[in-house]
């Protein structure tokens, strides 16, 4: 049998699952949602999800992965059988879907990053995006042919992930996130430095942080930042288990789950300090006001950035590269711990070796990741993420706590195996949260999520969300959150290859 692989030093396990966490996520979607949720005010429900549900969960995570020693499905399975097994499955068909949307998006800012070096995209950057880019189609649902612009830097990302990913835990995954990590910390270093010393910065700071508590009553806020922990820490969608299955059996838990929270949150407020002095400046060029140049997304890192970057006054192409070889390295470290959960379970469960399985694995996220690259792919992508982060990865968040906390019982064995072997103990705090707060919180938020979609109740003109046809809701909303489930009960039903409860690494007590 292969031996399991294993992190070369604690260190190595900690830059891998800081850099898991800090992504896309921290670099686009935190200063956005943090604006739109009450700017200030939205500390204190982002710290409330972090402390109650985020770093909870995390440890929880890390010690179900280091316990059971074993891919997502694996770690169930050895835990409760197939009953818990399709947990672990339905976080990877999650994964998979995340990872083939995720990758064009690296693929996007790579080109950006070699566009801003003759600031190529002109004045309209807007139109360089949407038109010269990415060439969009102009219904929803369409598909319109390659883009063959993004094609190829997205097999570039492939290429890259696959090399990493192949060489596997220790030489690939380790050794990659101890070169990007400490680049991506400086480069994104010199990149808010630069940009809190613009004229106007403080405006925009001011926007950012200046809290309105009224928001605070308004129940989305809290959603959004429940929501925003999840995706941001990279938890229930099967990779926190999948890393911690790779520490040694006698190595800190509690710890390093803290480490990762607060590393995480610590770059994505660095983030929002970034982004939103940089608003500030452009606000200011502009003599507007920082609601009117700020936007979601997509919009802000490839329309509302290269306008910035326009109007630095001296070298705007560095500053421009620097912005976008961020997202790349901060994308990459994530993009490979998010392909690393289907490598580890589809090895697990057919028993095969490592480098099948990555060729198995990368080859068909590659291949699935081309329908992005079309000219409707933006649509697409748009779509599946907003469902399979809703009813993926939070309603895997709510499942998986309730099952653990209320089903399967777990905690007091969690506690006592974390315990055993980390430096900090927890106790009262971490049970009351899993039990508690945790499954009341997500279960309101997922009954409103289901609520609004259902009943269509979304602001845009029809109700769906972002005003999309219900065909295309179905077709490519609905439809990709449905797969990642029925997909999981079908693996959970297929055969292990390999007697697994008898293996002997791991602890049963
Ligand atoms: N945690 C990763 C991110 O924030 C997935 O992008």
């Amino acid at each position: 049998m292969e031996q399991r692989a294993q992190w070369g030093t604690r260190t190595g396990f900690i830059l891998a699952a800081v850099g898991s966490a800090v992504g896309l996520g921290n670099i686009w979607r935190f200063p956005y949602v943090a604006y739109e949720n009450g700017g200030g005010a939205f500390f204190i429900p982002y710290l409330f999800a972090l402390l109650t549900a985020g770093i909870p969960i995390l440890i929880m995570e890390f010690t179900i992965g280091q316990k059971y020693r074993g891919s997502a499905p694996l770690s169930f399975f050895r835990m409760e059988g197939r009953k818990a097994e399709w947990l672990g499955w339905w976080g990877i068909f999650v994964s998979f879907v995340i990872s083939t949307y995720y990758a064009v998006i690296i693929a996007w800012a790579m080109k950006y990053t070699v566009y801003s070096i003759r600031l190529a995209w002109g004045e309209d950057t807007k139109s360089f995006l949407f038109g010269d880019v990415l060439q969009v189609v102009e219904t929803p649902g369409q598909i319109g042919g390659f883009v063959p612009g993004v094609v190829l830097p997205l097999l570039a990302v492939w290429v890259v992930a696959f090399i990493i990913l192949f060489s596997g835990v220790k030489r690939g995954i380790e050794l990659a996130n101890r070169i990007f990590i400490p680049t991506l910390v400086i480069v994104f270093l010199i990149v808010v430095l630069r940009a809190v010393t613009l004229d106007g910065a403080l405006l925009g700071l001011d926007a950012f942080f200046k809290p309105d508590l009224s928001k605070l009553w308004n129940p989305t806020v809290w959603v959004a930042a429940y929501g925003h922990i999840f995706f941001s820490l990279s938890i229930a969608f099967a990779i926190m288990i999948t890393y911690s299955s790779y520490l040694p059996k006698k190595s800190d838990i509690t710890n390093n789950a803290f480490i990762t929270g607060f590393a995480n949150s610590g770059f994505e407020l660095l983030a929002g300090i970034g982004v939103f002095a940089a608003l500030g400046f452009m606000a200011t060029q502009a003599n507007m006001s920082v609601a009117e140049v700020a936007d979601a997304g997509v919009g802000l890192a490839f329309v509302v950035f290269p306008a910035i970057i326009n109007q630095m006054p001296g070298m705007n192409g560095v500053f421009g590269a620097l912005f976008f070889l961020s997202l790349v390295l901060a994308g990459f470290t994530s993009l490979i711990s998010i392909a690393e959960t289907y490598i580890a379970g589809v090895s697990d469960k057919f028993n095969i070796s490592r480098s099948k399985s990555v060729v198995i694995g990368v080859g068909l996220s590659a291949l699935v990741s081309m329908l992005y690259a079309t000219r409707g792919g933006l649509y697409f992508l748009d779509a599946a993420d907003y469902f399979i982060n809703q009813f993926g990865v939070a309603a895997i968040g709510l499942i998986e706590v309730f099952l653990m906390a209320w089903v399967f019982r777990k905690l007091d064995l969690f506690q006592k195996h974390a315990n055993a072997i980390s430096d900090i103990r927890i106790g009262t705090w971490w049970k009351v949260c899993l039990r508690f707060v945790t499954p009341l919180v997500l279960g309101y938020m997922m009954f409103g999520l289901l609520k609004t979609n259902i009943l269509k109740t979304h602001e845009k003109n029809n109700g769906n969300y972002e005003g999309y046809s219900d065909l295309f809701i179905w077709t490519n909303g609905w439809s990709v959150a449905i797969f990642a489930l029925v997909m999981a009960i079908i693996f959970t039903l297929l055969k292990w290859k390999k007697n697994i409860v008898e293996v002997s690494d791991y602890d049963e007590s």
